[in-house]
C-alpha cells in the first residue's frame, strides 16, 4: 500500500485539485484507490458529488463503513466531515485520543493499494494524522510571488514526522508545480528558486493553469472524465506515472 499525503499549509495551491486528479488516475490504473478528505471545506468530497459526513469520521467505534463508493470505479472515498477541526480539539494534549483515531484509520485504509489523504491548508493535528500514516508526502506549490514561504515552517513539521516513524517508512514524494504560465516570466522565476533549493525531489511534469481544471468540480467530475483531452488531464496523467 502506498500512502500519498497531498499537504502544503498555503490555502489554494492545488492541493484537493491534485489530490482528487491523482486519485482518479490511481483508480484507472485498476487499483483499488481511497481518496479521504480531511479538510473541513470538504472541497475534494462535493468535487466528486460525493455528500459531506454529518459526524466527525475516526472519533469513535463504528460499526458501519466510513467509507463510500464514488462514481468512478476503483475509488472509494472517506467523506469529508465541516466538524473534522473537531481531531484537532480532541487530540492536542491526548496522545491516547490521537492513538486511537491513527488506530481507526488504519483500519479504514485496510485493502486499499493506494490512499491519497487531501490535508487543510494549516499544519495543525489533521495535517500530522495524515502524515503520520503516509508513506509519501506530495507538495503542491503555486507558481506566484509568495511560494516559497513558510515551508520552512512546513519542512520542519515533515522532518518531526519522518523522526517519529521507524524504518524511514515516510519519503519526501515530490514538490510539483502547479497553475504554472509558461508565459509568464514570475513563473520562470519561481520554477528556478523552487528547483534550486529543492533540486531532484521536485516533479519534472508541471501542472498547467487550465481553466478546464477550474471548472471541472463544478460538474462533481475530476479533470479526466470532465476534459480528457485538456492540457491539464494529460499533465496530471502524466504527474500520476511519475509519481508511481
Ligand atoms: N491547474 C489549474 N488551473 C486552473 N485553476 C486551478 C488549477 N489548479 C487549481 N485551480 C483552481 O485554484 C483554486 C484552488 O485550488 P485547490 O482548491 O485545489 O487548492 P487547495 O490548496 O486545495 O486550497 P485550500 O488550501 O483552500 O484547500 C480552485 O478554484 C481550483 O479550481
Ligand atoms: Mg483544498
Amino acid at each position: 500500500m502506498r500512502v500519498f499525503c497531498i499537504a502544503n499549509q498555503k490555502g489554494g495551491v492545488g492541493k484537493t485539485t491534485t489530490a482528487v486528479s491523482l486519485a482518479d488516475t490511481c483508480a484507472k490504473t485498476g487499483a483499488r484507490t481511497l481518496l479521504a478528505d480531511f479538510d473541513p471545506q470538504c472541497n475534494a468530497t462535493s468535487g466528486l458529488g460525493v455528500a459531506p459526513a454529518a459526524n466527525t469520521p475516526l472519533t469513535t467505534e463504528s460499526a458501519s463503513p466510513l467509507t463510500c463508493a464514488t462514481h468512478i470505479p476503483n475509488l472509494d472515498m472517506l467523506p469529508g466531515c465541516r466538524n473534522v477541526a473537531e481531531i484537532e480539539v480532541l487530540t492536542r494534549c491526548n496522545e491516547s485520543a490521537m492513538q486511537q483515531i491513527r488506530q481507526q484509520l488504519q483500519q479504514t485504509m485496510e485493502g486499499y493499494d493506494f490512499v491519497l489523504f487531501d490535508c487543510p491548508p494549516s499544519l495543525g493535528q489533521i495535517t500530522q494524522l495524515a502524515l503520520s500514516a503516509a508513506t509519501e508526502i506530495i507538495m503542491p506549490i503555486q507558481c506566484e510571488f509568495f511560494a516559497m514561504e513558510g515551508l520552512v515552517q512546513m519542512i520542519e513539521v515533515i522532518k518531526k514526522a519522518m523522526h517519529k516513524r521507524q524504518n524511514n517508512d515516510l519519503q519526501f514524494g515530490g514538490i510539483v508545480l502547479t497553475m504554472y504560465d509558461a508565459g509568464l516570466e514570475l513563473t520562470h522565476e519561481v520554477e528556478k528558486e523552487v528547483r534550486d533549493f529543492f533540486g531532484g525531489i521536485v516533479f519534472d511534469t508541471v501542472i498547467p493553469r487550465d481553466a478546464a481544471v477550474s471548472e471541472a468540480p463544478s460538474h462533481a467530475l475530476p479533470i479526466l472524465e470532465y476534459a480528457p483531452r485538456s492540457r491539464g488531464a494529460r499533465a496530471y496523467t502524466e504527474l500520476c506515472m511519475e509519481m508511481l
